[in-house]
């Protein structure tokens, strides 16, 4: 049966929900699922705005088909490449042969290799403020390259005031009935998972996402359309400062996040006194989180929302323990910018690990260290114990100066 949803008097929500994924891009764990959405337009024209991801073809079609009802599909416009959002264009141009699709020049090249019915004929390439109109409406295309993909870019209804910002505005998790963010809680129920999916899905973008944000902001925007998660039409403030913050690596609170990766429980110990020291000093908003049971993409999540960031780890092999080894490559990778550092290395007889994290993190921009690191010699002693309180003052003094 079809399950769809009414946006405006002629827009709907043809998406599909999906609680039967564990791992979105088959890395980041998705316990709330995911929806990927597609909208369409009943104008003069009939216009779809992107598909579905290959899990959900068959409620998909149905959607579209009940909401076409006896009439043609006119438009295909893509936003973007990326198979959760294109799997269904060959099953689209099966079902409406007539169709035309819309993309600008990477978007065709992308399409070519990943689909082998005759896309020329059907195609219309767009650049950077050209118009389609629909009868009643007036689309535009905004380019948005590297948001995530190169070929991205979102496309405006200048009669609504609508915005399909393909993977932009996106979160992780599967809706529930209300897919406008003003029918859920959004800071307690969504928040979290949408910056767990920007941070790791576009965080390392930030210039771009910047760039996208300065077209946006020229624009006056009534909804705002994602890909994934929920729909924005009240409140957009809200989510645009959020794009804000975390585009230009700005964190949005003070709080010191401690990730350590410990074998035998001893750097454990030492990341758990630290944490108690902090508190002693007045800090608040400390979270602890243990590498070897936390997935990366929570820790870059973390990461980007609070201000400082401590590290402990032992020394494994000559290296570092390993999940913290994929978390430290993960942060590097992202882009985190504007953080304090600070390190705890172990080792039983010669803690390495210090350096060899701080090696990883220099590739980074506009970081800076805190204190002395911390050595601890197989397990926290007086010595090391008073390194730690050392190295508590100065966090809780660096904290309060943010
Ligand atoms: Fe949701 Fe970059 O695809």
């Amino acid at each position: 049966m079809y399950s769809t949803k009414k946006i405006n008097d002629d827009l709907y929500w043809v998406g599909v929900n999906d609680r039967k994924i564990t791992l979105f891009e088959n890395v980041y764990p998705v316990t709330r699922g995911m929806s990927y959405n597609s909208y369409l337009l009943l104008d003069k024209k009939t216009v779809l705005f992107d598909t579905v991801d290959s899990v959900a073809s068959l409620q998909f079609l149905e959607n579209v088909s009940h909401t076409l009802g006896e009439r043609e599909l006119d438009y295909l416009i893509v936003n973007h490449m990326e198979p959760d959002h294109c799997a269904n264009i060959g099953a689209i141009v099966a079902r409406y042969p007539s169709v035309k699709i819309v993309g600008n020049a990477k978007t065709f090249v992308m399409m070519g290799q990943f689909f082998d019915f005759d896309i020329e004929s059907r195609k219309v390439v767009v650049k950077e403020g050209d118009v389609l109109d629909t009868g009643r409406h007036s689309l535009t295309f905004v380019m948005a390259p590297m948001v995530h993909w190169p070929e991205a870019m979102v496309t405006y209804d200048t009669v609504d005031k609508v915005l399909f910002s393909a993977d932009a505005f996106g979160s992780f998790g599967a809706m529930s009935g209300n897919i406008f963010a003003d029918e859920c809680d959004f800071e307690s129920e969504w928040i979290d998972d949408a910056r767990r999916y920007y941070t790791n899905i576009v965080g390392k973008y930030g210039m771009q996402v910047t760039n996208l944000l300065k077209k946006a902001s020229a624009l006056e925007i009534s909804k705002i359309c994602p890909l994934h998660g929920p729909i924005w039409r009240e409140n957009i403030g809200y989510i645009l400062d959020k794009y804000i913050k975390w585009s230009s690596y700005i964190p949005e609170e003070k709080g010191v996040v401690i990730v350590y990766g410990s074998v035998h429980g001893h750097t454990e110990n030492a990341a758990e006194v630290l944490a108690n020291l902090l508190g002693d000093r007045g800090v608040k908003n400390i979270r602890l989180f243990n590498a070897s049971m936390t997935h990366y993409s929570q820790i870059i999540a973390e990461s980007f929302k609070r201000s400082h960031i401590v590290f402990a780890c032992a020394t494994y092999n000559m290296a570092l323990f390993p999940p913290m080894q994929v978390i430290l490559h993960e942060l590097a990778e992202h882009n985190l910018q504007n953080r304090a550092f600070a390190f705890i290395e172990n080792g039983t007889w010669t803690p390495a690990s210090a350096k060899l994290m701080t090696e990883i993190l220099d590739k980074l921009k506009n970081n800076k260290i805190i204190g002395q690191n911390v050595t601890v010699k197989s397990a926290l002693n007086s010595d090391s114990y008073a390194q730690l309180a050392r190295l508590a003052d100065e966090i809780a003094q660096d904290v309060k100066q943010v």
